[in-house]
């Protein structure tokens, strides 16, 4: 047993899709969240300043007593993770593995897409993680750079013209290689799961990298003995890089938790 918190970083509201699943499969957790949301998109920027951002948001949450680090963003993880792995002396599990892993079980036609920034889609991690888990898988890879700032804005919901018009610019071309499962690749994109699963239609199976991140962890912590008492009430704290009024208000549509005032606000240069 283990109560120590569990830190779980993202450039900014992505992820919460890891918080939402942790919150449902882990209730007895405390979680340490960080957004870097001064700095957020992470997905166009090359390795060599994500591997510095990275290290910087492992750094602000190792100043807590954490038992692991979920690395609830697929552009930290497909460009910096077996870095911060070798760095850093604590379990730290990403989102590429367990997402391709769930792919790899629900598709059909072994026909998969991926979605993702720039930078992940450029790693080509994805694609690798899959080919290595199943040689005869065919896999298609797209960018959807717009997403996220339009996430950050909260352009999330159905009848958004905006996000419903960038939406289907990338997805209708996606739709018609007749893939049978999408990743979503970057954990901002289940934010617009509505949005992108009426484009894809309902013979695509949606796998959410966050979400399956969450399990991933739980499975980690249940075969290491590290999970906290069952019988007690998981607390989350929320730290940003940034304002946190944005923050909070688009957490809490999508959380569906009054999370006003419940942010802080640091100064991440510092670390
Ligand atoms: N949510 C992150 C990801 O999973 C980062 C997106 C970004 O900041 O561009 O890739």
């Amino acid at each position: 047993m283990d109560g120590r918190p569990i830190g779980v970083f993202d450039s900014g509201l992505g992820g919460l899709t890891a918080v939402h699943a942790l919150w449902r499969i882990l209730p007895e957790e405390d979680l340490i969240y960080f957004g870097d949301t001064a700095r957020v998109p992470y997905g166009g920027r090359s390795r060599e300043t994500l591997l510095q951002y990275a290290r910087q948001d492992v750094r602000f949450l190792r100043t807590f007593d954490l038992k692991a680090i979920l690395i609830a963003c697929g552009t930290v993880t497909t460009t910096s993770l077996p870095v911060l792995q070798a760095e850093n002396d604590l379990p730290m599990v990403g989102v590429v593995e367990p997402a391709c892993r769930r792919a790899l079980s629900v598709t059909r036609k072994k026909r998969i897409g991926m979605i993702a920034t720039q930078a992940s889609v450029r790693s080509g991690a994805y694609e690798a993680a899959l080919r290595r888990l199943d040689p005869e898988v065919e896999v298609i890879c797209e960018p959807c750079p717009l997403f996220v700032p339009l996430v950050e804005a909260g352009r999330i919901r159905r009848g958004d013209v905006v996000i419903e018009t960038v939406a289907r610019e990338y997805l209708e071309p996606l739709r018609a290689t007749g893939i049978d499962t999408l990743i979503l690749g970057c954990t901002h994109y289940p934010l617009l799961t509505d949005i992108i699963g009426d484009i894809m239609g309902p013979e695509v199976t949606l796998v959410s990298a966050g979400e399956e991140s969450a399990f991933e962890l739980k499975r980690m912590l249940t075969a290491g003995d590290m999970r906290a008492s069952g019988e007690r009430q998981g607390t989350t704290a929320f730290y940003v890089s940034d304002r946190t009024e944005d923050f909070e208000r688009i957490a809490s549509t999508f959380l569906q938790e009054d999370l006003r005032c419940m942010a802080r606000r640091i100064d991440i240069e510092q670390y």
